[in-house]
C-alpha cells in the first residue's frame, strides 16, 4: 500500500493573502521604531508571522458559510443555541457563557471565586491567567511536574501536574482554594500535553478535598491527540472520545476560542454549578453582553460551533501534529537548542542554551526574537525573564522560569515552504549568535509588560549587517 512520507496539507488553497516582503534595511527601521518590542511592530512589516497561534487561523469554506448564516438577534438568537449546543454535547457541561476570548472568561471567574487570601493553583497559568488571578488579589502557584521546568528534559506529558505538590499545597489550604486549573495544552511550559492518567489523579485529589477542577482548554483538541498518540491503551479512541473524557473529569472549563476552534474572536465559559453560573452571567452583562452573545457576533457563535467539529478530525491532527514536529526536527538536526519535543501548536527555542553568553536578567529570548525579525521577517515570541520575570528594586532583572522563543504556528495557514524558510532564517540567526548580546528594559507597565515595554540594547549593536 502507498504509505506517503510527505506531510500534506488535508485542504487546498481557494484564497489568497499577499505576503508582506520587505527589505532587512526597512525592517531596522520598524524594529528601531518599535523599541525593540515585536508587540509594537506592524504586521505589514512582518513577512511570516508567529507571533501566536490565537485568532490566526484560516477558516474554512464551512465556516464562511456559517458567518453568512449568523443570526444577529440579540437575545436567544440560532447560533447561540447551535454554539451552546456544540459546547455542551463536547464539554457535558450545562451552562454555557460565550465571551469575547479567553481572558474574558478569566476576569469573570476569578472576580467571582478569586480574591485576596486565595489561592489557584495550576500547571502553569499562561500569561492572561495568571495576571486575572493576581489582579483579583489571589495567589497563582504553578505546579508542573520537574520536567515541564527543564527544555532539555524528555517526557511525553511535560504538562502534567505535580500531584504531591498540589496535595500538600490542598491539605495546607484548601479551604483558600477555590478551583485548581489544568491548561491543555501547557502553553508557557511549551505547548506540551497533559495525560488523562494525570487528570485522572487530579480529580482524585479534588475530590478528596472538594475543590472544583477547571480545564483552560484553549488547545484541548491537540491535547487529546496528543493522548491517543503517546499514552497507553488510548490508540484506538477518536480525539473527540477522548476530548469528551477530558472534559467529563472537571467541574468547568473555559476556552480562548482563538485557538482550537479557529476562530479569529471568541471564547467561552463552561460550567457545572448552577450558582456560579447565575454569577458569571450577571458579571457578563455588565461587561460583555447579554448572555446569548456575551461580546460576540452571532455570524462569530456560527463559525466557532463550526470549528470545534472540525478541529476534531483526525486527519487535520495527524497534519497538524505531525508538521510543528517536522519544523522542530529539522531546527533541532540543524543544532538549534529546542525544548523538548516538540509542542503541539509551537516550537520554543531555548534562548538559555541559544545564547549562553547572554544571561536571563538581560533578556536572551527578546535578542533573538529581534534577530530574527530583522534577518528574516519572521516575528516570533518571548516567553521568558520579559513575559514572567520582573524588575527588582535594584533595576536588575527576577528571570522568569524559563527563557523560551516560541515560533507559534497558525493553523492551516502556512505551507511547508513557507515552514522550510522559517527554518532557514533560524539557523541563519543560530549560525550568528555570537553577534547577538542582551537587552535592557528602558520602560515598563505595572502589569503583562511584555506587550508595551521598550528595550535598548546592552554593548551590542542589534542592526549592524
Ligand atoms: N489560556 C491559554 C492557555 C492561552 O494560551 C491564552 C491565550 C489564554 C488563556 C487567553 O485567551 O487570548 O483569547 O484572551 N494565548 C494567546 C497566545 C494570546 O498567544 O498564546 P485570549
Amino acid at each position: 500500500m502507498f504509505k506517503p512520507k510527505t506531510i500534506m496539507e488535508p485542504f487546498r488553497v481557494k484564497v489568497v493573502e499577499p505576503l508582506p516582503m520587505r527589505t532587512r534595511q526597512e525592517r531596522a527601521v520598524a524594529l528601531q521604531e518599535a523599541k525593540l518590542n515585536l508587540f509594537s511592530v506592524h504586521a505589514d512589516q512582518v513577512t511570516i508571522d508567529l507571533m501566536t497561534d490565537s485568532g490566526t487561523s484560516a477558516m474554512s469554506q464551512e465556516q464562511w458559510a456559517g458567518i453568512m448564516r449568523g443570526d444577529e438577534s440579540y437575545a436567544g438568537g440560532r447560533s447561540f443555541f447551535r454554539f451552546a449546543d456544540t459546547v455542551k454535547q463536547l464539554t457535558g457541561m450545562e451552562h454555557i457563557i460565550p465571551v469575547h476570548q479567553g481572558r474574558a472568561a478569566e476576569r469573570i471567574l476569578f472576580t467571582t471565586v478569586g480574591g485576596k487570601g486565595k489561592t489557584i493553583p495550576a500547571n502553569t497559568h499562561f500569561d492572561t491567567t495568571r495576571a486575572n488571578a493576581e489582579a483579583s488579589g489571589a495567589e497563582a502557584l504553578d505546579l508542573v511536574i520537574e520536567e515541564g521546568k527543564d527544555p532539555s528534559a524528555e517526557h511525553p506529558f511535560k504538562g502534567n501536574i505535580n500531584v504531591l505538590a498540589l496535595t500538600k499545597v490542598l491539605e495546607e489550604r484548601a479551604g483558600s482554594v477555590p478551583l485548581v486549573v489544568m491548561t491543555i495544552t501547557n502553553n508557557s511550559g511549551g505547548g506540551q500535553p497533559v495525560s488523562l492518567e494525570n487528570m485522572k489523579q487530579v480529580r482524585a485529589v479534588c475530590d478528596r478535598f472538594q475543590v472544583p477542577l477547571f480545564l483552560d482548554c484553549a488547545r484541548f483538541a491537540e491535547n487529546s491527540w496528543f493522548i491517543k498518540l503517546r499514552e497507553e491503551g488510548q490508540q484506538q479512541r477518536t480525539p473527540r472520545a477522548i476530548a469528551e473524557e477530558m472534559f467529563r473529569l472537571a467541574d468547568g472549563a473555559w476556552m480562548s476560542s482563538k485557538k482550537d476552534a479557529f476562530g479569529n474572536i471568541g471564547g467561552f465559559l463552561a460550567l457545572k454549578d448552577d450558582a456560579l453560573a447565575i454569577e458569571c452571567r450577571n458579571l457578563l452583562i455588565l461587561t460583555e453582553g447579554f448572555p446569548t452573545y456575551g461580546g460576540l457576533a452571532g455570524r462569530d457563535l456560527e463559525a466557532l460551533a463550526i470549528g470545534l467539529e472540525e478541529v476534531l478530525a483526525e486527519d487535520y491532527l495527524e497534519y497538524r501534529i505531525r508538521s510543528t514536529e517536522y519544523v522542530w526536527r529539522h531546527m533541532d538536526q540543524a543544532g538549534v537548542p529546542l525544548l523538548r519535543p516538540a509542542g503541539g501548536h509551537a516550537v520554543y527555542l531555548d534562548a538559555r542554551k541559544f545564547l549562553p553568553h547572554v544571561p536571563s536578567g538581560l533578556l536572551p529570548g527578546q535578542s533573538i526574537s529581534a534577530a530574527l525579525f530583522l534577518e528574516g521577517g519572521v516575528r516570533a515570541c518571548e516567553i521568558g525573564t520579559v513575559m514572567f520575570g520582573h524588575t527588582l528594586p535594584d533595576g536588575t532583572q527576577a528571570p522568569g522560569p524559563m527563557d523560551l522563543v516560541r515560533l507559534a504556528i497558525p493553523r492551516r495557514v502556512y505551507t511547508q515552504s513557507h515552514m522550510d524558510y522559517v527554518i532557514e532564517a533560524v539557523t541563519y540567526v543560530f549560525e550568528r549568535r555570537a553577534q547577538l548580546g542582551g537587552l535592557k528594559i528602558i520602560e515598563e507597565p505595572s502589569a503583562l509588560r511584555h506587550f508595551t515595554c521598550g528595550f535598548e540594547p546592552i554593548g551590542w549593536d542589534p542592526y549592524a549587517p
